[in-house]
């Protein structure tokens, strides 16, 4: 019996109960074992009780939670190769040939790190005695598949990260709840949302709230962006609207790549425009909670994808990382999309900001 490894690593998202729910019932219905690996890699390098066999029953429930309930953690140890060492002996002791990962590309880039290095830590691990040539013998090949859970839909050659939209409907509904208040009082708010080095969650929430100006990394505004914007929103004001909001990426930057501040912002529309203004940093309100049923759906798709691909992996396939793109389930090469995504904040800091926005399929955006 296969024995396949889940675990979700990063930021938490929206959604990764839905993929360990998945991967592990998958596994199940395949004939397989499956086993949760808790407290991200730090369970993989730490082993024993972090490490232990999902039944069916176990995952009951789980779709509709928010965060990750087999946890999350940044690792000091595996990004160093006794870390790796520790961990690829952890799975063979578990007897795991198989890893499933959720978490964005920083998490999938190391679990691959671990696949390229696999063949020389099993001689490592019999070198010292470890463990002995039987033990490592079946486990000649780990298979890593990924999947991307992130807010922050930073990755390409996907269309969509697990728990995006989970966030940006909570934006939403935040941006929503602060308009009647600034309606009452005719106040403008600048509303500061994550996103990292991504302005996807950024755009969206204004494109979805009918904001009067969005600031986002890949495009930062004109050089005469301050007058541009106070002369909008007093366009706006003159229309009739009783209230501004401003959305601002928490990576938001002008032409020159210095950040733009939510309080700078602040200042020029009280000063300029005599506006009573206030911050609203939405912060983690935007990543817990209940998944949406975007998420809950794209997850379990790509859960059962996961598993499929962990079936029909070759020595030789290339780690695949799980898309979706138009709306179908896909397998991606993980390494292509990593780079590719590197490729965006490269753009960013070369001043490239056209191709930023077309390598984000967004330059749409005027
Ligand atoms: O990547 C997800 C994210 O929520 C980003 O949007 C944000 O910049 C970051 O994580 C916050 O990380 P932490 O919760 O460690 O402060």
């Amino acid at each position: 019996k296969r024995r396949i490894g889940v675990m979700t690593s990063g930021g938490d998202a929206p959604g990764m109960n839905g993929c360990v729910r998945a991967v592990v019932r998958m596994s199940i219905a395949r004939g397989c074992e499956a086993y949760g690996i808790y407290e991200g890699y730090e369970g993989l390098v730490q082993g024993g009780k972090l490490i232990k066999q999902m039944k069916w029953s176990d995952v009951r429930g789980w779709l509709s939670e928010g965060g990750t309930l087999i946890g999350t953690a940044r690792c000091a140890a595996f990004r160093e190769r006794p870390g790796r060492l520790q961990a690829a002996k952890n799975l063979i002791v578990h007897g795991i040939d198989a890893l499933v990962i959720c978490g964005g590309d920083g998490s999938l880039t190391g679990a691959d790190i671990l696949r390229d290095e696999w063949q020389g830590l099993l001689k490592e691990l019999v070198s010292n005695k470890e463990l002995n040539q039987d033990q490592v013998e079946p486990f000649k090949h780990l298979n890593i598949v990924g999947m991307v859970g992130s807010i922050d839909n930073d990755m390409s050659l996907t269309d969509a990260t697990i728990g995006c939209y989970s966030s940006l409907s909570r934006i939403c509904e935040m941006v929503d709840v602060i308009d009647s208040t600034a309606s009452s009082h005719q106040r403008a708010f600048v509303i500061e949302v994550m996103g990292r080095h991504c302005g996807w969650l950024a755009l969206m929430a204004g494109v979805s709230t009918g904001a009067d100006f969005v600031f986002m990394p890949e495009k930062p505004p004109s050089e005469n962006w301050e007058a541009q914007m106070c002369s909008l929103v007093s366009k706006h004001r003159k229309l009739g609207k009783r209230k501004t909001i401003v959305i601002i990426a928490e990576g938001a930057q002008d032409r020159s790549l210095n950040k733009i501040p939510p309080t700078k912002v602040k200042d020029l529309l009280s000063n300029e425009l005599g506006l009573d203004t206030r911050i609203t940093t939405l912060g983690h309100v935007q990543r817990g909670g209940s998944p949406c049923a975007y998420d809950r759906q794209l997850s379990t798709l790509q859960g059962v994808e996961a598993v499929q691909a962990v079936l029909d992996a070759t020595p030789e396939t290339p780690t695949p990382v799980i898309s979706v793109i138009e709306n179908k389930i896909v397998r991606k090469g993980l390494i292509e999309a990593v780079k590719a995504t590197h490729e965006v904040t490269n753009a960013i800091k070369a001043k490239n900001f056209d191709r930023a926005m077309l390598l984000r399929d967004a330059e749409f955006v005027e």
